[in-house]
């Protein structure tokens, strides 16, 4: 019913990293603009100036070929860290799905692809960024990534690959 595809638009990604920042229902008007935020290093770092080398991105599909939910990583400088950050050779993990598209096994189909890729292109290990109360937790822990670091409420995650 979903298919993958890793032809991605960037503005995709940006769409789904907003959907992934806000993961709460927090009510529109509580949200800034998406605009607004993409002048902000702690938002872009995950979208800018995407196509780098080792960016690896799939987006799923519905039967239309319509775009409902993305998950990509990419590797960051010690000196432009993500929330998830580990070590410049772990690539960190974004992920999010439209809010009627979740809980219908998309997240999982999109991440454990995305492991797939990484084992197939020998990386260490990745990471992720995570609020102590979302329930993408238990997906995370489904796939094997283990609580490493905790602070400010958020956790940071990590899936040994080799
Ligand atoms: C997390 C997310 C990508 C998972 O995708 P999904 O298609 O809903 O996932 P699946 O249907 O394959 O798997 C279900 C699991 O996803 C998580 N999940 C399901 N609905 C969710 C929701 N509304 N919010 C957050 N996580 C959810 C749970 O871990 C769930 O496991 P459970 O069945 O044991 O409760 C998606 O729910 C989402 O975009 N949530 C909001 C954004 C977000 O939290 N991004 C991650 C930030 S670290």
């Amino acid at each position: 019913m979903f298919r993958l595809t890793s032809r991605v638009e960037p503005d995709f990604l940006w769409a789904m990293l907003y959907e992934a920042v806000f993961w709460r229902d927090l009510g529109e008007e509580e949200r800034p603009p998406l605009a607004e935020l993409r002048e902000q290093r702690w938002f872009a770092r995950y979208v800018d100036g995407w196509g780098r080398a080792g960016d690896t991105a799939l987006v799923a599909l519905d039967r239309n070929n319509e775009g409902v939910g993305a998950a990509w990583y990419r590797t960051f400088a010690p000196d432009d860290a993500g929330f998830g950050f580990i070590d410049a050779d772990i690539p960190e993990i974004s992920i999010g799905v439209y809010g009627e598209f979740r809980g219908r096994g998309v997240g999982s189909l999109l991440l454990g692809s995305l492991i797939v890729r990484a084992r197939a292109h020998d990386l260490p290990a990745l990471s992720l960024s995570v609020a102590a109360e979302n329930p993408a937790r238990r997906l995370y822990e489904r796939l094997g990534f283990v609580d490493v670091a905790d602070g400010d409420g958020s956790i940071t995650m990590r899936l040994d690959l080799q």
